[in-house]
């Protein structure tokens, strides 16, 4: 066996084999199982692309709508659930809160059979149905509301703003809403799904799998990142004020929020969409005043740090556009989570096919051979 040498945060150095997604990060293009992000921005739905993903081929229009229903069938969560939630402490992040509800799952399903394509399936429908819902109930827990039941007549995402709003969604903002699902749906191994491979390669249930990389996106260099961005443009307040923040933050070698990204050296395909749908929304609901701030702070992050290859990412204006649709800031994440989390499934299956445990080394720099020290000579 070859040794390699160490790169800090694995930088380059394959640790799966996959056909899920690809990325050319020169070209900025971005594919889910060959097919264009941007074509199936434009003609599929988050549960088909979710299919794909996890499935490997688009489905035909009986196992769409038999996996639609499916999920349908399977929206409410349990009261138990709903009661464990409602435990949680108001001020909690929602990221955490996601994160033990998902483990909680688990409690219920204990039965583990990763041979058995049903035991795939229910457990994939299982989790990707109640998600939202868990999301959903701990925000209307956690200001006091009772939550709102799943409604039968509405899509993924349309059900999830009405959960969320206590109102039917608007067509334009549910459909721009399961767009940004579709976008945030998979994107290689990134940091969460290395996560959920990892756990995933130990054999362990499906809820630890997805609970781990819920816990892992939920840093502000990963999903957290959005979060973080409408922090920022808030802070800098103004158009005037863009250059002298920016020029401070990248003097003190501070990280610019929803900027960079490991693959990416142009700007991210998804970026660009979602920035396309944020001016959508604007036109239809009026404009956020922060728009004008963020191209600002784009146009002069390209003069400052263009030729070093940052450029906004994925979480730059997702964050304006869930702002729109009246989501809390720090729903952000959890609305991530519900769109990766197909991506996250596609990977544990894939990861079962043919599973090794994932047991990397390490380069041990510490002492050797030291003596004992009593205590009361330290
Ligand atoms: N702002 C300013 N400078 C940056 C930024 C940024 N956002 N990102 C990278 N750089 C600079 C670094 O300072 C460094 O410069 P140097 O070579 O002069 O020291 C160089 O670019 C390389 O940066 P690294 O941090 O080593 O890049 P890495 O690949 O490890 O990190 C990451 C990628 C975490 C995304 C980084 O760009 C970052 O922290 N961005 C801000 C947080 C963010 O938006 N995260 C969301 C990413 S998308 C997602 O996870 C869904």
């Amino acid at each position: 066996m070859t040794v390699c040498e160490y790169r800090p945060g694995l930088e380059g150095i394959p640790a799966a084999e996959s056909s899920i997604s690809y990325v050319d990060g020169q070209k900025g293009i971005l594919q889910y199982r060959g097919i264009r992000i941007e074509e199936l921005a434009e003609k599929s739905t988050f549960l088909e692309t979710a299919y794909l993903l996890i499935w490997g081929e688009l489905p035909s229009q009986e196992e769409l709508k038999a996996f639609e229903n499916e999920i349908q069938e399977q929206r409410r969560i349990k009261y138990r659930i709903r009661d464990m939630m409602k435990s949680f402490p108001e001020s909690g992040h929602p990221m955490d809160a996601l994160q033990a509800s998902a483990a909680a799952l688990g409690l219920f399903y204990s039965l583990r059979d990763l041979h058995n394509p049903k035991y795939i399936r229910d457990s994939v429908v299982r989790i990707m149905a109640t998600i939202p819902t868990m999301i959903a109930a701990f925000q209307l827990m956690r200001t006091g509301n009772d939550p709102v039941k799943p409604k039968e007549n509405l899509d993924y995402a349309g059900n999830f703003l009405y959960m969320l709003n206590e109102k039917e969604p608007d067509p334009l903002a549910a459909r721009i809403f399961d767009v940004c699902l579709i976008l945030h749906t998979e994107h290689t191994i990134n940091a969460s799904t290395f996560s959920a491979r990892v756990t995933a390669s130990t054999l362990t249930d499906p809820y630890a799998v997805v609970a781990s990389a819920v816990g892992t996106l939920g840093g502000p260099l990963h999903g957290g990142a959005n979060e973080e961005v409408i922090q920022m443009l808030e802070e800098i307040g103004t158009v005037d004020n863009v250059r002298p923040y920016l020029e401070d933050r990248l003097q003190r070698k501070a990280k610019i929020m929803g900027f960079g990204h490991r693959v990416y050296k142009v700007k991210d395909p998804r970026a660009k969409i979602l920035q396309s749908l944020a001016v959508q929304l604007f036109e239809k609901f009026g404009y956020d005043k922060y728009y004008e701030i963020a191209q600002e702070v784009e146009k002069v992050m390209a003069e400052k740090v263009g030729k070093k290859g940052i450029y906004p990412n994925v979480d730059f204006y997702s964050g304006l556009v869930y702002r729109k649709m009246g989501i809390p800031t720090d729903l952000f994440t959890p609305v991530f989570a519900i769109a990766r989390v197909a991506g996250w499934l596609a990977h544990w299956k894939e990861q079962l096919a043919e599973n090794r445990i994932f047991r990397p080394t390490q380069i041990y720099n510490g002492l050797h051979e030291v003596p004992y020290t009593p205590m009361g000579k330290r």
